[in-house]
């Protein structure tokens, strides 16, 4: 008996995404596969969250491309499932099994006042605008000041802590696109002060990025630690955290070597409140905080930063999936290894992978082992999951048309990589982003942009 050819849809085209779709393939099952995303462009945070600057980091692209070239898997780009795209039940009614790879993009908030002040905003809106994604060319991030700060002790902060600290000629040589290069180029920030809540124990950097910034050329690295790492903190398990401990020790016991910018390492500091005037960041106020019983505690001191930006890199939170159930608390699609469960039960068809299957935590090939568990699960269940009201992948082409939407396919993607290699090539960087929606989707299908 001839096996039937089952048809899986699977929604995000990043890391997860695209590792679940390279999983599919790689399992030899007679499974076609579409990869939907919101945007025109394939790769997720890859291409809009890992620092321009890391550029080794999005090498990744050549193992995520992979499925298709040669076209074994068909990418639908500027697809949006959901609210103002096609509807999730419309999407089941064409797929055997639908993979959710949807990520977590929505800004945490401190929840202190001030918040919503001109000058205030979320890692994701800051780190967006720098990478050219296009929900964000209008973001206008107020570096006219010399003070800036960045909340938060993982990566992230130290990603956008950098990007500060740079010098516009230094991101020059990276993808950013080039409006965001003329504010780079206009930046008055010269102070970065980073707040760390806890102690330097308990930092969630990891070692290479941290050495990142004791090695910039253009900023020096000045650690306010209350002189807790000279009297030696309880020396952590873990050897990397040993190495960092090292470093900032050393940072802690120099002397700036008076480079222009610099970056300010203050642990033990919470801010409680942005201070502004006419509607824009004018400061930071800032707690000193003591760690009781392993808890944060505010000790009731303290100051006002002088800065005109604050930045907070203190995690993510998902958007609900309409249609599929969602705990609040951790931003995720309640599931058993990549099975999505209603109160206990499997969801017939609907699995999870990535960010929005285990939390905003994680790097680029975390996702691999992730996909891979959700993966085995859909195959498990394939047999029993029942035909699709419309199999036919032309069906689906159809019911897109009718949503008004007109895919990006793969050659599509690439007319707009080499739109954006054109445009690095005038300034001799690899690629430069292009982020305007409607100039990614004429260079996508071909029409002529300047
Ligand atoms: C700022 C930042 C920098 C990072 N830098 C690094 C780094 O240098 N190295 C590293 O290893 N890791 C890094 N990471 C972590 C890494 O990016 C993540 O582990 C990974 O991207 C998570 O993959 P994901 O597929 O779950 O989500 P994402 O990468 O967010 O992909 C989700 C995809 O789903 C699409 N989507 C969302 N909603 C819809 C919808 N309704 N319909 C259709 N499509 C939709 C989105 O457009 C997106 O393409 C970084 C993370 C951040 C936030
Ligand atoms: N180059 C890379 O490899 C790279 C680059 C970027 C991101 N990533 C990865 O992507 C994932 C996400 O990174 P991330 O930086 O967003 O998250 P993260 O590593 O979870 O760090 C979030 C930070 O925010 C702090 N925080 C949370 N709430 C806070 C609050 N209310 N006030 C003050 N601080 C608060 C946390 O402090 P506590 O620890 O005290 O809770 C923590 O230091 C991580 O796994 C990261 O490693 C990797």
């Amino acid at each position: 008996m001839q096996q039937r050819q089952a048809r899986v849809a699977v929604i995000g085209a990043g890391p997860s995404g695209l590792y679940a779709a390279a999983a599919l393939l790689a399992s030899g099952e007679p499974v076609g596969v579409d990869v939907l995303d919101r945007l025109p462009a394939p790769y997720g945070l890859v291409r809009y969250g890992v620092a321009p600057d890391h550029v080794k980091m999005k090498s990744v692209i050549r193992v995520l491309q992979k499925p298709f070239d040669p076209a074994d898997v068909e990418f639908l780009g500027g697809v949006r499932v959901g609210d103002g795209g096609v509807p999730l039940d419309v999407v089941r009614q064409h797929f055997h099994a639908v993979v959710h790879a949807t990520g977590s993009s929505v800004d945490r908030a401190l929840g202190v006042p001030g918040e919503d002040l001109a000058g205030s905003m979320g890692s994701g809106a800051f780190v967006s605008w720098y990478c050219g994604h296009p929900d964000h060319t209008t973001v206008k991030p107020l570096l006219d000041h010399p003070g800036a700060a960045v909340v938060g002790a993982g990566n992230v902060a130290l990603d956008v802590a950098r990007v500060l600290a740079k010098t516009a000629d230094e991101m020059a040589e990276t993808d950013v696109p080039d409006a965001v290069l003329d504010v780079l180029r206009a930046s008055a920030v010269r102070d970065i002060h980073v707040l760390i809540r806890r102690g330097p124990q308990h930092i969630r950097f990891t070692p290479a990025e941290l050495r990142q910034i004791g090695e910039l050329a253009n900023a020096d690295v000045l650690v306010h630690d209350d002189g807790l790492l000279a009297a030696g903190v309880e020396e952590p398990e873990d050897r990397r955290h040993r190495q960092m401990l090292e470093m900032m020790g050393e940072w802690a016991a120099g002397e700036p070597t008076g480079k222009p910018r610099r970056i300010h390492l203050r642990f033990l500091r919470s801010p409680v409140r942005i201070v502004g005037a006419d509607g824009r960041v004018t400061g930071v106020v800032v707690e000193r905080n003591a760690i009781v019983d392993g808890r944060v505690v505010g000790t009731g001191e303290q100051e006002t930063l002088d800065v005109g930006l604050v930045v907070r890199a203190i995690g993510y939170d998902a958007e609900p999936i309409p249609g599929l159930p969602f705990d609040a608390a951790t931003g995720t699609v309640p599931n058993v290894g990549g099975r999505v469960v209603r109160d206990g039960e499997p969801v017939p068809g609907a699995y999870v992978t990535g960010w929005i299957k285990r939390g905003p935590t994680g790097v680029i090939g975390t996702n691999k082992s992730d996909a891979v568990e959700t993966v085995a699960a859909l195959l498990e269940d394939l047999p029993g999951l029942p035909d699709p009201a419309h199999p036919d992948s032309a069906d689906f082409r159809a019911t897109l048309r009718a949503y008004g939407l007109r895919p990006v396919d793969w050659t599509a993607w690439l007319r707009l990589d080499a739109e954006e290699v054109r445009r690095g090539g005038l300034r001799g960087a690899e690629r430069v982003k292009v982020a305007e929606l409607a100039e990614m989707l004429d260079a996508a299908h071909g029409a002529t942009t300047g």
